[in-house]
């Protein structure tokens, strides 16, 4: 799976749309939920799960990304988050995002499903390489 088409992209946003609601957002409020489609043409959807200790919460796009990724995938096409006002994924998921592919592409739409955004993973994070040999294993 490379191209994406309307399909996919409706299908993509449609599934965070419907994880939102399962959002465990206590503390923020702020509800979010994201869907992964993979090389393999499979969707993985996942929600923000927040903590009374507050750093141990973790965002939607890497509840979605790691659910995809313990289940055997490795590329990732496409990725939706949606929220009440379109908000850009963090620092932190963007990394994450880049280790699985820096061509996914990154749709950002309300929870209406309507699409805000649309950019590529190495546009959302320059200058990053999948694999930088920034430390040596050994
Ligand atoms: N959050 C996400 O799940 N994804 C984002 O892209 C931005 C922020 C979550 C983290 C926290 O649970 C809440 O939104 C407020 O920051």
């Amino acid at each position: 799976m490379d191209v994406l088409n309307v399909d996919d992209k409706n299908n993509l946003i449609k599934a965070a749309v419907e994880a939102r609601q399962w959002a465990y957002a206590p503390y923020s409020n702020y509800r979010v939920g994201a869907a992964v489609l993979t090389a393999s043409g499979k969707i993985y959807d996942g929600v923000n799960i927040e903590n009374a200790a507050y750093p141990s919460g973790t965002c939607a796009e890497r509840v979605a990304i790691y659910k995809a990724v313990s289940q055997g995938e490795r590329s990732l096409t496409a990725i939706a988050v949606v929220t009440s006002n379109g908000g850009w994924p963090c620092g932190a998921c963007r990394q994450v995002m880049a280790e699985f592919g820096l061509d996914t592409w990154v749709m950002v739409a309300d929870h209406h499903g309507n699409i805000l955004k649309e950019i590529t993973v190495s546009d959302l994070l320059p200058a990053c390489s999948r694999r930088t040999p920034a430390y040596r294993w050994q």
